[in-house]
């Protein structure tokens, strides 16, 4: 019986998943970086259908990182209605989807204008923004 190699396998995936799934911080001077555009109702527009076309497919409709192209990800994307990502800057949440991680790749191509419009419209997922606008 060779149980050893499968049984390592398996160990070193579940590190890997641990490791990855941790803390995922952006540098401090990306996060110090101020988001240039104002937000405004017509920022967040834009940035509602730069979401429709490249993140709702991993982070679902409400932001829970539910999104069919989720399911069988490790790790899931997290809620951008949890209080925690909420916390992040604007220069940080940028930077990460400049950035991206593990199944996320870096949306690169987005333009300055389309990156932080779509900030802007991640926080309308925060359990506030919502309940302000009625959702
Ligand atoms: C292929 C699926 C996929 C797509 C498409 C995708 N994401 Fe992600 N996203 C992920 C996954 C998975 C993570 C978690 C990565 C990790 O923690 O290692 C993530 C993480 C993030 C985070 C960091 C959340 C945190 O924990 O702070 C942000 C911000 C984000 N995504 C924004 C976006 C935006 C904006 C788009 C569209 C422009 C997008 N994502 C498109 C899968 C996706």
């Amino acid at each position: 019986m060779h149980l050893q190699a499968p049984l390592l396998l398996m160990a070193i995936s579940g590190i890997w998943t641990w490791v990855t799934a941790d803390d995922w911080q952006a540098p401090a001077d990306a996060a110090a970086v101020i988001n240039p555009i104002p937000s405004t109702p017509e920022a967040s527009y834009g940035g509602a259908a730069v979401y429709r076309q490249s993140c709702l497919i991993c982070h679902g409709a409400d932001g829970k990182g539910d999104g069919q192209g989720a399911t069988y990800l490790i790790p899931k994307p997290a809620s951008f209605a949890d209080p925690t990502f909420q916390r992040q800057s604007d220069g940080a949440i940028a930077w990460k989807i400049s950035t991206g991680r593990n199944a996320m790749a870096g949306f690169k191509t987005l333009s300055d204008t389309q990156r932080w419009q779509v900030v802007i419209y991640l926080r309308s997922f925060a359990p506030h923004a919502a309940s302000a606008a009625g959702k």
